[in-house]
């Protein structure tokens, strides 16, 4: 394939990446979206094959053969639930290849580069290596605390701020050594020694956040793997990727930002490892009597309520519970009721899994709200349903300074009539807090799986 219908299929790449990314950011038009971003990636695989950089097709082609396995593999067995510890491991492939791409290229024995040339190019390769061993290790680390391999605690280092910072200035200052050490044949020690550090600084920084900031932390490394690809693109000098990486680096960010404001966070403070930790005091002891109500009872408060609102958390994934919820969701509004559904920005464990799962269930997008835009309707709630929800329904993240989720807006779901809880004890959710919703008297727990719940609620409307 000539040079210039390779740089014409990359801009069309490019142009249906940003198609993709345009509709992913709307519930309506995400199929559409993901349609655009696999034309685009299948538009860009096939022109990197074809262009005149490939020198053996068999290697290629077992490569593509091996991706393509594991990738069908994991996408047909990976469960709903697991979807944000396999994002996590993908991120830290892209890291990986960003590091394996960079000793690829500081040990290739073609480059014809001289003078300012070589310099900024070996520039590329140590930044490109850097930001790939952070990611790399960050979201392996992410993974494990995702998936309940690493406790979600975080680990405090004394003088973690500073030992950070003498991280950060003994990289920089390696780079200059590595650049000169170059010039004479050397470098390959510097360049093994900043990536030990990188992936120190990796598994540091992600050790130190506490359960509650792990969304921040997801759509960091999210957007740390973008900047990796755009760095692994300046080293092959693949403008396609400069362009891809940027574009998943920035929206990275802007989503970090997202989640950062959704929760009340510097985001200076959630990536030193600041937030997740309290201010020092503990958390208060939540006491009180927990009222319990069976299936009936749910049922005949629905039957009797006017206004309902339906807040799920990570417990509807695990249960699977979304076409039962639906099914629920249904019935009510054929009975006239006003239903409507109350996300948190950071509820389940990645972002938009709610919404995803409602989607999936075919819960019709009008009536399902973003926190901002349902707040301040809990006191007109004459039922709301919590299913599987916790830190996100939490009254301790506004009264309790010494929680570890202490300034995160929460749905305020207490301050309507009745609140019915569906979980299966009186477990803590992800941050490890305890919740005075469960003991407020207006709260009723309905104790069981909340799929089995749901059900049997479902049943006794019907009746
Ligand atoms: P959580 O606070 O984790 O609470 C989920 C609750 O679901 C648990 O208390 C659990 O109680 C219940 N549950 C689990 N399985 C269930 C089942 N089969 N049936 C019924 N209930 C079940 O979830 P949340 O309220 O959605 O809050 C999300 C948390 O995850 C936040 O702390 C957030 O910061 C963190 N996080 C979010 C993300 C993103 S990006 N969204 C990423 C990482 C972490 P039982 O065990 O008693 O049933």
């Amino acid at each position: 394939m000539s040079q210039g219908l390779v740089t014409m299929s990359y801009i069309v790449a490019s142009i249906l990446f940003i198609f993709s990314l345009s509709g992913l950011s709307h519930q309506e038009k995400a199929r559409s979206g993901n349609r655009y971003g696999m034309i685009g990636m299948g538009i860009a695989i096939a022109a990197t094959v074809m262009s005149d950089t490939v020198s053996s097709y068999s290697i290629i082609i077992i490569a593509l053969l091996v991706g393509s396995f594991m990738g069908t593999k994991a996408a047909l067995h990976v469960k709903m639930t697991q979807m944000p510890e396999l994002v996590a491991i993908m991120h830290s492939l892209v890291g990986m290849a960003a590091v394996l791409v960079g000793y690829a290229n500081f040990i290739d024995p073609t480059s014809v580069l001289t003078g300012v040339e070589k310099n900024i190019h070996e520039v590329e390769i140590y930044i490109g290596i850097f930001i790939g061993a952070v990611t790399f290790s960050g979201s392996v680390i992410a993974f494990g605390k995702l998936s309940g391999r690493i406790s979600g605690n975080p680990v405090l280092l004394p003088a973690r701020h500073w030992l950070n910072l003498g991280l950060l200035i003994t990289s920089i200052w390696l780079c200059i050594h590595f650049v000169e050490s170059v010039q004479t044949g050397g470098g390959t020690w510097v360049l093994l020694l900043m990536t030990l550090i990188a992936l120190a600084f990796g598994v540091h920084m992600v050790m130190a956040i506490g359960g509650a900031d792990m969304p921040v932390v997801v759509s960091m490394l999210n957007s740390y793997s973008g900047w990796a690809a755009a760095a692994t693109g300046f080293m092959l000098g693949n403008d396609l990727l400069i362009v891809v990486g940027a574009l998943v680096g920035s929206s990275g960010a802007i989503l970090s930002y997202i989640m950062c404001r959704a929760m009340n966070r510097s985001f200076i403070s959630v990536i030193a490892g600041g937030f997740g930790t309290t201010s020092g005091g503990s958390a208060r002891v939540v006491e009180g009597e927990v009222q319990k109500i069976n299936i009936q009872e749910a049922a005949e408060l629905l039957q009797d309520a006017r206004n309902i609102m339906i807040i799920p958390g990570y417990g509807m994934a695990v249960a699977h519970a979304q076409h039962t919820v639906n099914e629920v969701c249904k019935l009510l509004l054929d009975k006239g009721k006003n239903v409507r559904f109350g996300i948190h920005p950071v509820a389940g464990r990645m972002p938009g899994h709610m919404n995803v799962l409602l989607a999936e269930a075919k819960v019709p997008y009008d009536i399902v709200y973003e926190m901002d835009e349902i707040n301040e309707d809990f006191p007109d709630m004459d039922v709301t349903i919590v299913i599987g929800a916790n830190d996100i329904v939490n009254p301790s993240a506004l009264d309790d300074p010494n929680s570890p989720i202490a300034g995160m807006p929460v749905l305020e779901c207490w301050k309507g009539a009745h609140t019915i809880v569906l979980k299966r004890s009186m477990a803590s959710g992800y941050a490890g807090v305890d919740n005075p919703l469960f003991v407020h008297e207006h709260t009723q727990m309905l104790f069981g799986d909340a799929n089995d719940s749901m059900q049997a609620v479902l049943k006794a409307l019907r009746n």
